[in-house]
C-alpha cells in the first residue's frame, strides 16, 4: 500500500492510452481518488474511480472536480472521426487548454498530457501543428509542473478499426527491428508504455516543463516501479 493521499483527474480515460493509464494508476495505488471525465457512461472498474459524464464544451461547469493533485490528459481524435478541422481542434486543443486553465485555478500540482511526435506549431501538417499549438498554449499557462509526452505511432488493442493505423502498426513490427541509432526515435510504442511512463513521472517531485520524446518514454516505462 502506497497511499499518500493524492487525487487524480483523467481526461480521455476511455481511449487506448487513457484506459491503460487508469489501470496503471489503480495498480500504482498512489491515488485516493481518480476522477474520470467522460462524455458517455463507462463501467466502473475500481471503487477508487469516480466517473463523471460531462459536457466538454462547458468544462468550466465542472471546476470543482479539478480540485485534485494531478491532471492527466489523454484526449484526442482524428480528422476522420472529427470530420472537420474545427471539430478536431476542439478535442486536441480547446479541451486540454481549458482543462489546464481550470487545473491551474484549482492549484493542481502536475499536468501531464499526451501530444505526439512531430508536434510543432509551424508544421505544414495540420495534426502536428495543432499538437504543437496545444503544447505552446500549455507552456504559457506557467503550470507548476507540466509534463508533455510525445509518442510515435501507438500500438495496442483498439476497439475501433483504424485502417491506416492498422497497416502502420503491422509494418512497424518489422520496421522496429531496423530502428536503431538515431532512427530509434521513430519506433512505434505500446500505449501501455506511455501510460506507465505517465504514472511513473507523476510520482517524481519535478517542477517546470518537461518534454518526453518516444525514446525517453520507452526508457522511463522500463524503469517503472509499479
Ligand atoms: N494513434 C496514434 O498512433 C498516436 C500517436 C501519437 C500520439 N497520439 C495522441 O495520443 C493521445 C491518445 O491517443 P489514443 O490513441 O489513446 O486516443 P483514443 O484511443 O482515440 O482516445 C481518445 C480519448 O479522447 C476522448 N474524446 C475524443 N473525442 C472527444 C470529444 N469530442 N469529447 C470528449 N472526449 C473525446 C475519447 O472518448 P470516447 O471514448 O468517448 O470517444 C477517448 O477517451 C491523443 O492525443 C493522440 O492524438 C496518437
Amino acid at each position: 500500500m502506497n497511499n499518500r493521499g493524492k487525487t487524480a483527474l483523467v481526461l480521455g480515460s476511455s481511449g487506448l492510452v487513457g484506459k491503460e493509464l487508469v489501470e496503471t494508476l489503480i495498480k500504482q495505488n498512489t491515488y485516493n481518488k481518480i476522477v474520470l471525465l467522460v462524455r458517455r457512461p463507462i463501467e466502473i472498474i475500481n471503487t477508487v474511480c469516480e466517473p463523471h459524464v460531462v459536457d466538454f464544451d462547458h468544462l468550466e461547469n465542472e471546476e470543482v472536480l479539478f480540485q485534485v493533485t494531478d491532471v492527466f490528459c489523454c484526449l484526442g481524435t482524428t480528422i476522420k472521426k472529427a470530420k472537420t478541422k474545427e471539430a478536431f481542434r476542439k478535442v486536441d486543443f480547446d479541451y486540454p487548454v481549458e482543462a489546464a486553465k481550470l487545473a491551474s485555478k484549482q492549484g493542481v500540482e502536475k499536468f501531464l498530457i499526451v501530444t505526439a511526435m512531430g508536434a510543432n506549431p509551424k508544421s505544414h501538417f495540420f495534426y502536428n501543428q495543432v499538437k504543437g499549438e496545444v503544447e505552446e498554449a500549455l507552456n504559457k499557462l506557467e503550470l507548476p509542473s507540466l509534463h508533455i509526452f510525445r509518442p510515435s505511432l501507438l500500438l495496442g488493442n483498439r476497439e475501433e478499426f483504424r485502417f491506416g493505423e492498422k497497416i502502420a502498426a503491422k509494418a512497424s513490427y518489422i520496421m522496429n527491428l531496423f530502428m536503431v541509432g538515431p532512427l530509434k526515435t521513430y519506433k512505434a510504442i505500446e500505449a501501455k508504455k506511455v501510460a506507465a511512463a505517465m504514472a511513473e513521472v507523476a510520482s517524481f517531485e519535478a517542477t517546470g516543463v518537461h518534454l518526453y520524446p518516444s525514446q525517453e518514454i520507452e526508457r522511463i516505462a522500463k524503469r517503472k516501479r509499479f
